[in-house]
């Protein structure tokens, strides 16, 4: 079973977790592995736990991580098919409730979820609306794009994909699902390409590349889970832990530079002569720009246009 994915920042995200021998670590989005068997590279003992929600990385991962999973392999990497919103429960569950030395996250999609036409994530494969993750969700593309009202349809593409021809969009999804549902990727396709001027569709990228991304970012309520997942992680984070998040759109990065901050700054009230250890800091900032990828990945990566790379350490 073959998962083709290119990982993004490879080294930049695990290096600066500085993975050691005998430490547990967590991949939060496992995806192909690509970050996982880097990790798994620089350490002789210890555990990964990787995560993914999605059935066919998990599966893949089953076969090409095949001698990972023995019981007794050193190191050691255990799969959890679930979100990373369960994080710490499914820790316990696995019999590791005293901390973890480190964690990355790779969000958004693996190559596989855009180029298997039939997860409908992709506007260049005719398709059913479908855009989850986790094949075991009930909510889909398809239920949003036809239940939601006008209003809900047009907040969600202007607030997870600045698509600024929003409401002109979901004004025409309404209209158009009055005739029948809108059931395909490409009859959305055509309701978008209705709905936005003519210039605008002949400049910049694919018209509708905006309300995808939209789209799928509601489906998966990936900014909701994302919140959720850090403040957790950084909880479970062992002192001198370290956390790697790489986010692809701005939405993402700014939820993972809020949370950064309120764990690594602190308010002092003035006169207060020393700052108690209740109110310090949780959290270094190991960088304080975001890391992003070199000249040779963004010639060699498509993916890694859009890469942002946060580290910090929990103290
Ligand atoms: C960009 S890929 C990761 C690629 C991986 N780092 C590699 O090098 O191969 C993101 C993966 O995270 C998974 N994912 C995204 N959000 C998730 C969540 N909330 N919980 C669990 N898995 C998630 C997706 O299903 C996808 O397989």
């Amino acid at each position: 079973m073959k998962f083709k994915h290119t990982s993004v920042l490879l080294h930049e995200t695990i290096d600066n977790l500085k993975p050691r021998n005998g430490g547990l670590y967590v991949d939060a989005t496992f995806g192909g592995g690509g970050h996982a068997k880097y990790l798994l590279s620089k350490i002789d003992t210890g555990t990964l736990v990787g995560f993914d929600q999605d059935e066919y990385a998990i599966k893949s991962a089953e076969l090409n991580f095949a001698n990972l999973l023995q019981p007794g392999s050193e190191p050691k990497l255990e799969l959890v098919h679930d979100n990373f919103s369960n994080l710490e429960k499914d820790l316990v569950k696995l019999g590791y409730s005293d901390g973890i030395d480190g964690i990355y996250y790779d969000l958004g999609v693996s190559s596989p979820q855009f180029d298997q036409a039939d997860r409908g994530f992709s506007y260049r494969y005719d398709a059913r609306l479908d855009m989850r993750m986790d094949q075991s969700q009930d909510l889909d593309a398809y239920q949003l794009v036809n239940t939601l009202s006008q209003k809900e349809l047009a907040d969600i593409l202007y607030q997870y994909g600045d698509e600024k021809f929003s409401r002109q969009i979901a004004r025409m999804i309404v209209e158009r699902r009055r005739e029948k549902p809108i059931a395909t990727t490409f009859e959305l396709v055509d309701v978008i390409k209705d709905a936005i001027p003519a210039y605008a569709r002949r400049t910049g990228g694919h018209p509708a590349k905006k309300s995808f991304q939209a789209l799928r970012v509601a489906v998966n309520h990936e900014l909701d889970v994302l919140q959720a997942s850090l403040e957790e992680a950084i909880k479970i984070l062992r002192p001198g832990g370290r956390i790697s998040v790489i986010t692809f759109q701005s939405h993402e990065d700014k939820i993972v530079k809020k949370i950064f901050k309120k764990y690594s700054e602190v308010e002092v009230p003035r006169g207060m002569p020393f700052i108690p250890d209740d109110m310090k800091p949780t959290l270094r900032l190991v960088n304080r720009k975001p890391i992003v990828a070199s000249a040779s990945e963004l010639e060699n990566n498509n993916r890694s246009h859009s890469a942002k790379l946060r580290v910090a350490e929990k103290l």
